[in-house]
């Protein structure tokens, strides 16, 4: 399955993301591979039998969040130019969204910007960091602070890289997936809850329709000024859950899931969506393993915590809504008192 990105809006060229077995690539430049040694220590093998290049060489770094800073980066950087890579040298992320996002956004600065390919190992990678082209890294302000716009040359999914994941990191990436279908295709979201995706065919064709939604929101905002913010349904909660767990108690994608049902609860507060649907999500998540609660301790302090990225309590919240199954809604105009009301329904009861 070959899905091709066409960026309509930008001076930039689009590029296919192919869903299949990775085929041989072979490239007329110098090559180097960046990935971690988890990644590496499953995998690297056999993805250096599948490339023919004019001189290939790995980097590695460490493995971890808290490795994706410019650190990291000017190490890599010192590689490549000891390694003297030139302007039309290639480089290869292997590995999840960290590797993905910090080899994006050297490709981007190396020289003014050397061309780069995504090899995403996992299903978070594959269903979202690797597709839409944003890379930066971290520091001590914040998330993803630092970064570029910049666009692979191709992204490659093979599903079988994810035999080896860890079911919890699979888990977290469908969060994602399935955020895709809640928002934008109601068949898609009747054919996840059906199908345990569990054959071959069914999970590469999941992950194709997810690639395909996100493909279709970004191609319409690559630089995020409209619809691309509807990728954030869930979000809003699940960053104020994971600041208050300090980053350690959940992954990403399952904060997201938290945060889906919240933002259903919410959804169905302002009568856009019915209870059964809000349960029908709810028991998706639950097949996947995901969590579908969290005990907020107090709700006043879990609603400031709104606005930390805003720039005052008075800026409005933007809610990214299901309507109904399928299609979405967003509203910055809700009472407090509907939020708390929402929020009061996850409380912590001191027993
Ligand atoms: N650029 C974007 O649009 C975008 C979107 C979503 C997330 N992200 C970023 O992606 C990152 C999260 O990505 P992630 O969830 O892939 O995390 P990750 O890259 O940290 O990978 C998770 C863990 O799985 C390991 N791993 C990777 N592939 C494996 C495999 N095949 N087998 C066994 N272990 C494997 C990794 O080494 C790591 O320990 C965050 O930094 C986030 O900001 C970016
Ligand atoms: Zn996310």
């Amino acid at each position: 399955m070959i899905i091709p990105i066409r960026l309509e809006s930008s001076t930039v060229r689009g590029y296919n993301v192919t869903i299949d077995r990775l085929p041989k690539l072979s490239f007329d430049t110098k090559v180097v591979i960046v990935t971690n040694p988890t990644v590496a220590g499953f995998h690297l093998d056999n993805l250096l039998s599948k490339i023919d290049a004019k001189d290939l060489d790995v980097v590695t770094v460490k493995d971890g969040e808290e490795y994706k800073n410019l650190d990291t980066i000017v190490d890599i950087l010192d590689e490549l130019f000891t390694k003297q890579l030139d302007r039309k040298s290639l480089l290869i992320a292997f590995g999840g969204g960290v590797i993905g996002d910090m080899t994006g956004f050297t490709a981007s600065i190396y020289q003014r910007g050397i061309d780069f390919i995504q090899i995403p190992t996992t299903l978070l990678a594959q269903v979202d960091a690797s597709v839409g082209g944003k890379t930066g890294v971290n520091n001590r302000f914040g998330k993803n602070l630092i970064g570029a716009f910049y666009q692979p040359k191709a992204v490659y999914i093979d599903i079988d890289f994810l035999k080896t994941l860890p079911k919890r990191e699979f888990s977290a990436g469908m969060a994602e997936l399935i955020k895709m279908s809640v928002m934008f295709d109601r068949e898609f979201f009747e054919f996840l809850e059906k199908d345990d995706l569990s054959s071959r065919d069914s999970l590469n064709r999941a992950i194709a329709r997810s690639v395909e939604l996100k493909a279709w929101v970004v191609n319409q905002d690559e630089k995020e000024a409209g619809i691309r913010a509807v990728l954030n349904y869930g979000h809003t909660f699940a960053h104020v859950i994971e600041n208050e767990t300090n980053y350690r108690e959940y992954l990403h994608g399952e904060a997201v899931a938290i945060g889906m049902v919240m933002a259903n609860l919410l959804s169905y507060e302002l009568a856009l969506i019915s209870l059964d649907e809000v349960d029908r999500v709810k028991n998706l998540l639950i097949k996947h393993n995901l969590p579908i609660t969290y005990e907020i301790r107090d709700i006043e302090i879990f609603y400031n915590k709104f606005f930390l990225d805003k720039k005052s309590s008075n800026s409005k919240i933007k809610f990214i809504l299901p309507k109904s199954i399928g299609d979405f809604e967003v509203r910055d105009n809700i009472s407090k008192e509907t939020i708390l009301k929402v929020l009061a329904k996850f409380k912590r009861v001191d027993r």
